[in-house]
C-alpha cells in the first residue's frame, strides 16, 4: 500500500532513507530505530554521500559504522581512523578558520593530541572532580528544591536537566554566576547549529552562527584566563593557565578551544542524558520502583543503562589514514567512516532485547562515552557523578515525578530533547 499525499513510506529498506538527508533526524524515533536495525544487519557498512554545505567542499562520502564490533575495532586503531585531518564532531571537514575555537583535541591525533590530554589530564584528575562532589550535590538539592516551588507543569529540561552540569562546568572553570545564561546560549547554538529555536535552519548561514558563538566563548575565558593568571585560585582555569608540564603549557588558542570544547561536551550531554533518563522511568514504571527500592545501590547500573539508551552523541567521524580491511571490509584512504554510537548501544547482537531499559543489564561495553581508545570520554566520570547525585535527589523527593512527551533537538549530532513537560 503506498503512503497518503503528505505521508512518508515506511521504512522497510535501506533504500528508504538517507543518513545524510537532514529530514531524516526528524523522523520519529521508531523509524531511526528500524534504519540502524537495518543498517546493521548488512553484511558490510553502507556508504552514504556526503550532505553539502556551504562552507566546505564535498568530501568523498562515508561508511557509516552502525555496529557495535565495528565501532569498538575502529576506536581501537586511531593510527588508521583518525580524529584530525577535518575534525570528529562534523562529516564534512571543518574549515581552517573554524580551528581557532573548534580545534581542540577531540579533532586531533597524537602526537599533538597525548600532548594536550596530558596537560588538561592533570588539572582535570579525580582529584580535582572530588573537590567539586560536594558542590554537585548541593547544586542538585536546590534544583529540586527549585523544581519543587515552580511545581508541577514546568520543563524539566530547563529548571532541572540543563541546570547541574551548566552549574558544575562554570564553577569548575570559574565562570561567575552572572555568566551562565550567555554560556548556555552559546553552547546551545554551537550545538543545535541547525534548529531554528537557537538561531540556526538556514544551511547558508549555520557555519557563521557557529563561528560568532565560538568567538564569543573565546572572549570570556581569555579575559578570565588573563586574570587567573595574576589571580590564581583553585578553579580549572587557574590549574590550565598555570599547567606547565616539562616546559609545556597551554597556548591561548589552545585554552579557547579547550574551554569551548569542555563547556559544550560538559553540558549538553549530561543534559539530555539527564532527560532522557526521566523519560526512560516514566515509560518504565517497573525499573522505577526497582531502583526505589535501593536508590545508592541500583544507581550505578542504572546510570550506564541511561547513557546507553540516551546516546546523547550520536555519532564521531574519523578518516581512513590509509588502505585498511576490517571485518571483511575494505576502507580506502581518504574516505571517512562515521562511528553511530547510538546504534551500536542497541545492537542486538551485543544487548538482548536492546530497546528494554534494564537496570541491571551487565551486557556491555555500551559506547555512549566514545569506544575505547585515546578519545574516550575524559568527562565521563564527572558525567556519571552527576547523573548519579542527580536521580538520587529527585528519587528520594519527588520519586514519581514523570517527564511527558519531548520535543527533539533538530541535529543529526546531538541526540537532545529541548523541552519537557513534567508532573509529579
Ligand atoms: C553523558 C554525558 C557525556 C557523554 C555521553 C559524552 C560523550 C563523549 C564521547 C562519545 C566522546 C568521544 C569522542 C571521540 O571518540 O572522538 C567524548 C569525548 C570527550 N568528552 Fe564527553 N561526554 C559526556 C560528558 C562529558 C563531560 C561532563 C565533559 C567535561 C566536563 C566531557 C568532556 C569530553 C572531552 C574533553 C572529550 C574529548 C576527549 C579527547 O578527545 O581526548 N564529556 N565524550
Amino acid at each position: 500500500m503506498s503512503a497518503m499525499p503528505g505521508e512518508r513510506e515506511p521504512i522497510t529498506s535501506v533504500a528508504d532513507f538517507d543518513l545524510s538527508d537532514y529530514a531524516f533526524w526528524a523522523r520519529p524515533m521508531r523509524e531511526r530505530e528500524r534504519a540502524f536495525e537495518l543498517l546493521r544487519a548488512l553484511p558490510s557498512p553502507a556508504f552514504y554521500a556526503e550532505p553539502e554545505v556551504s562552507f566546505a567542499p564535498r568530501g568523498p562520502g562515508y561508511h557509516a559504522l552502525a555496529r557495535h564490533a565495528d565501532i569498538l575495532e575502529a576506536s581501537r586503531s586511531p593510527e588508521v581512523f583518525c580524529s584530525g585531518d577535518g575534525g570528529a564532531t562534523n562529516i564534512p571537514d571543518m574549515p581552517p578558520e573554524f580551528a581557532e575555537y573548534f580545534g581542540s583535541m577531540i579533532n586531533m591525533d597524537d602526537p599533538r593530541h597525548a600532548r594536550l590530554r596530558r596537560i588538561v589530564s592533570r588539572a582535570f584528575t579525580p582529584k580535582m572532580i572530588k573537590q567539586f562532589e560536594a558542590d554537585v550535590e548541593a547544586a542538585a538539592a536546590r534544583i529540586v528544591d527549585g523544581l519543587l516551588e515552580k511545581g508541577p507543569g514546568c520543563d524539566f529540561v530547563t529548571e532541572v536537566a540543563a541546570r547541574l552540569p551548566l552549574k558544575i562546568i562554570c564553577d569548575m572553570m570559574g565562570i561567575p554566576e552572572r555568566d551562565y545564561g550567555f554560556v548556555f546560549d552559546r553552547s546551545n547554538r554551537i550545538l543545535g547549529g541547525f534548529d531554528p529555536e537557537y538561531g540556526g535552519g538556514d544551511p547558508a548561514t549555520a557555519a557563521e552562527h557557529l563561528l560568532t558563538a565560538g568567538m564569543e566563548l573565546d572572549r570570556l575565558v581569555q579575559d578570565l584566563a588573563a586574570y587567573r593568571t595574576e589571580h590564581p585560585t583553585g578553579d580549572l582555569t587557574s590549574a590550565l593557565v598555570n599547567a606547565n608540564i616539562d616546559g609545556e603549557r597551554l597556548t591561548g588558542q589552545e585554552l579557547g578551544s579547550f574551554f569551548i570544547l569542555l563547556v559544550v561536551a560538559g553540558n549538553e550531554t549530561t543534559r539530555n542524558a539527564i532527560s532522557y533518563g526521566l523519560r526512560l522511568l516514566t515509560r518504565n514504571p517497573d525499573q522505577r520502583a526497582l531502583w526505589l527500592t535501593d536508590v545508592d545501590g541500583h544507581a550505578p547500573g542504572a546510570v550506564e543503562e541511561i547513557v546507553r539508551l540516551a546516546s546523547p552523541v550520536n555519532f564521531m567521524r574519523r578518516k581512513v589514514t590509509r588502505d585498511h580491511e576490517m571485518n571483511g571490509t575494505l576502507y580506502r584512504k581518504g574516505e571517512k567512516v562515521v562511528l553511530y554510537y547510538w546504534s551500536a548501544n542497541r545492537d542486538e547482537s551485543v544487548f538482548t532485547d536492546p530497546l528494554r531499559f534494564d537496570i541491571l543489564r551487565t551486557e556491555g561495553p555500551h559506547v555512549g562515552f566514545g569506544g575505547p581508545g585515546p578519545h574516550f570520554c575524559l568527562g565521563a566520570h564527572l558525567a556519571r557523578r552527576e547523573i548519579t547525585v542527580m536521580f538520587r535527589e529527585l528519587l528520594r523527593r519527588v520519586p514519581h515525578i514523570e517527564g511527558g512527551s519531548p520535543q527533539r533537538l533538530y541535529s543529526s549530532f546531538i541526540n537532545g530533547i529541548k523541552h519537557m513537560r513534567c508532573d509529579f
